[in-house]
């Protein structure tokens, strides 16, 4: 609930920190804006210009929920809880401690409530600039509040507030993850790696995932945050039918380019059930500790 992240959560405009009033239907910040708590339990907290992108529409967030329901991506969402953990371990942080994650484009919640569920005591911000995600994202967990914001503005969120930010196969912003990380903590990025889904590819006429996609996440973080250990990769098969298939591509931005009606014709024609290759890479970084710059490349 918002409730429970109400310290971490900041004024978009300015930065001030966030009240809830009248019953925690409204966040007021101390500079006097005021937020409304959709009747669905998440806040909009966008600045002056308010939000430039619509993100994932109602049918893909649909979609995804029917493909992750399925279980399809367990390894992914284990390998990005094990990250945290390993985030939080490196920064040593206090047993007593409740600490905050926050996951980025963090869609149907579904990775943030698994890593909530596994963390004693944790509390998660999960953020997203679609409204159809973000009333997924409100009952993903009772320690999740659920934010729609745009990941490319300032992050509604207070600043060295955030113990982990994690990113699943969604838009980073180094400078604002930077401010917002405590000194230590890290960001746990999961990216697609070249051969994702490769089975699919000719069939359904989906491109391939280009190549140096981590060189370039890395390059995109340089003088923000620091590459801690190897990337590392996670592949393994999955045994999908046709309705999970849809619904993969269905959440994809593949869904735009092909249109319903092309994928329909395309799915229909595939075999009842394939083996299909899911792989990426977890990447973490961090922010130096206290009192260390770091160091520019
Ligand atoms: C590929 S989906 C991944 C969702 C989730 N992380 C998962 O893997 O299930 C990308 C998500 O990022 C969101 N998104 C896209 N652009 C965004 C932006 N500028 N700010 C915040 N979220 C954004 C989309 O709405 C979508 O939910």
């Amino acid at each position: 609930m918002l409730s429970d992240i109400i310290d971490v959560l900041a004024d978009p405009v300015d930065g001030s920190s966030l009240s809830g009033v009248d019953d925690f239907s409204r966040l007021v910040s101390s500079s006097g804006h005021s937020y409304d708590i959709a009747r669905q339990g998440y806040v909009t907290l966008a600045g002056g210009r308010g939000l430039r992108h619509s993100g994932d529409s109602m049918e893909m967030v649909l979609a995804r929920e029917t493909f992750l329901s399925g279980g399809h991506f367990a390894p992914f969402v284990e390998a990005v809880t094990a990250g945290v953990h390993q985030a939080l371990e490196d920064n040593a942080l206090p047993l007593e401690a409740r600490p905050v994650i926050a996951e980025i484009g963090a869609g149907t919640g579904y990775y943030l409530s698994h890593t909530l569920d596994d963390v004693d005591g944790s509390r998660g911000v999960g953020l997203d600039v679609s409204v159809y995600a973000a009333k997924h994202l409100a009952r993903c967990h009772p320690r999740a509040g659920s934010v729609v914001a745009d990941a490319w503005e300032r992050l509604p969120l207070a600043d060295e507030s955030v113990d982990a930010i994690t990113v699943v196969f969604a838009p980073r912003n180094p400078a604002e993850f930077a401010r917002v990380l405590v000194p230590g903590g890290q960001a746990v990025i999961l990216t697609a790696d070249r051969g994702h889904l490769s089975e699919l590819r000719d069939p359904l006429g989906i491109i391939d995932v280009e190549d140096g996609k981590v060189e370039r996440l890395l390059e995109q973080f340089s003088g923000y945050l620091q590459q801690v250990g190897e990337a590392e990769v996670v592949e393994f098969p999955m045994n999908l039918d046709k309705k999970s298939i849809a619904a993969q591509i269905g959440m994809s931005p593949s869904a735009r380019h092909i249109g319903a009606e092309l994928l329909a014709q395309r799915v229909a024609e595939l075999p009842e059930s394939m083996i299909v290759t899911a792989r990426a890479r977890v990447t973490r970084l961090a922010k130096a500790p206290q009192n260390q710059e770091v160091p520019q490349n």
